[in-house]
């Protein structure tokens, strides 16, 4: 995996994190709270500009995880929600929204957050992250479940996380209790294991059915 910068920001009561590679535009930040997101300022985050409290409210609707904060005014900090999802997103990444920790195919943490968008179209620079590059790709998949391959097995829940493990040249493993939403919002599916592509070639989005082996897919 490649490293992205973060940009950091910081006002009496906050301290907001930018890892602009991370950002794929959805601008949940811009149209929530335009003056402390404007992109046609620069800098573009003005953390004081609103009131600490508005600004994580904000800040926790950003799906990719891009922005991210700490509070220095004894404030919460982010809580993550009662249940782990796995969101499609059409034409784009798959969102994940929990305890989430994404580890390397070794076991080494690569992330733990409660958002992190992960790449499915198989061309982002920042793998396992979705670095925006599905758009340039062209990639296409209305984020529908037509077979559900999710299973429920004995001990796989864990301790409430949700663990996502980057295989080498193959898919993301998925382990602990989940949600699987389709791009239209529905409830595909529930459990606690699953594998999901992250070449862009199955045929059974949002699962790895093994085309990755066939199209020599690399995610280094
Ligand atoms: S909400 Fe997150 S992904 Fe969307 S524009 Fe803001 S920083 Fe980027
Ligand atoms: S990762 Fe895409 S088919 Fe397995």
């Amino acid at each position: 995996m490649s490293t992205s910068k973060i940009f950091r920001y910081d006002s009496d009561g906050i301290v907001v994190t930018y890892e602009a590679r991370r950002c794929i535009h959805a601008e949940a930040c811009v149209h929530g709270l335009p003056a402390a997101f404007d992109p046609k300022r620069k800098p573009w985050v003005d953390a004081g500009a609103a009131p600490a409290d508005d600004i994580a409210r904000v800040i926790e609707r950003c799906p990719t995880g891009a922005l991210q904060y700490q509070r220095k005014d004894g404030g919460p900090h982010e809580a993550p929600p009662p249940k782990n999802t796995v969101r499609i997103a059409a034409d784009g990444p798959l969102y994940f929204h929990g305890r989430v920790q994404v580890n390397a195919a070794d076991g080494q943490p690569l992330a733990r957050e409660t958002r992190v968008a992960l790449c499915r179209c198989g061309k982002s620079a920042l793998k396992p992250f979705c670095d925006g590059s599905h758009t340039k790709a062209g990639f296409k998949d209305a984020g529908a479940v037509s077979s559900l391959q999710v299973k429920n097995e004995a001990g796989k829940s864990g301790d409430g996380a949700l663990v996502i493990t980057c295989s080498t040249d193959g898919s993301l493993g998925v382990g602990g209790d989940f949600e699987l939403v389709d791009a239209k919002g529905g409830v595909a599916g529930r459990g606690n294991l699953t594998w999901l592509c992250r070449c862009g070639g199955s045929g059974n989005k949002p699962f790895c059915d093994g085309t990755h082996k066939k199209i020599g897919f690399k995610s280094n």
